[in-house]
């Protein structure tokens, strides 16, 4: 399933730009919060998800690379997110802000960095929808895949596959057309893609459906 993250999109046209992602076939909208503390980038916040939400029915998925997540989760829930995903690297006991965003019904993501031990997500799996591995070091978009990122999707696969095979495996930075067929035979079955969306000649429709095909 392909998650276009709006990062790379052109703003001034934003809810046209995932209308054609949408007719490309894409699974949701990843929306890339940077809060210019936990990554050094500073990006958007949940006026954006609000002014998405109107404009199409597919799921929100709000990625907080934030320092402070559970200050931010009801904004964005608010607004209109249907998912959640925080890293574990300031919430090492994440099962609260868990419970508190399963409590309003909606779904929960756990993401890491590329210098995250994989075996430390175990014990959170089987509470969680969706695990998240980086396969840059967050914080801009445009970066190239870290190469080692193909052996830790594989890890968390295994992982997944024992403790809760509900459990989406979702991947994020420098997934294109070169590496999403690699992160997918690993055991990835969810794709966040920014330039490889809105950064492609072809257009976000026809550069979805090519990520898709190749994903497959
Ligand atoms: C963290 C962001 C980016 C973005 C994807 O930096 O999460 O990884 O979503 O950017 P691309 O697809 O352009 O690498
Ligand atoms: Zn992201």
């Amino acid at each position: 399933m392909l998650a276009p993250s709006i990062l790379a999109a052109d703003f001034s046209r934003l809810g046209d730009l995932v209308t054609l992602t949408e007719a490309g076939g894409a699974d949701r909208v990843h929306v890339d919060v940077m809060d210019g503390h936990f990554v050094p980038n500073l990006s958007m916040g949940s006026v954006v998800v609000k002014g998405l939400r109107p404009v199409t029915r597919l799921p929100l998925e709000v990625h907080l690379m934030v320092e402070a997540p559970a200050r931010f989760t009801d904004g964005f829930l608010k607004a209109g997110a249907d998912s959640i995903i925080f890293h574990l690297e300031v919430m090492p006991d994440p099962i609260e802000l868990i419970r508190h965003v399963r409590g309003h019904g909606k779904k929960v993501g756990l993401a890491f960095n590329p210098d995250y031990d994989v075996k430390r997500t175990e014990p959170f799996l089987a509470d969680i929808d969706l695990a998240l591995c980086m396969t840059v070091f967050p914080g801009f978009g445009g970066q190239a895949y870290i190469p080692e990122s193909t052996g830790r999707i594989r890890e968390l696969r295994r992982l997944i596959d024992r403790v809760n095979p509900r459990c989406e495996l979702e991947v994020d930075g420098g997934i294109d057309q070169r590496t999403i067929g690699e992160a997918a035979a690993a055991g990835a079955t969810v794709f966040v893609a920014g330039t490889a969306v809105f950064g492609d000649p072809a257009g976000p429709t026809a550069a979805t459906r090519e990520l898709i095909r190749l994903a497959k």
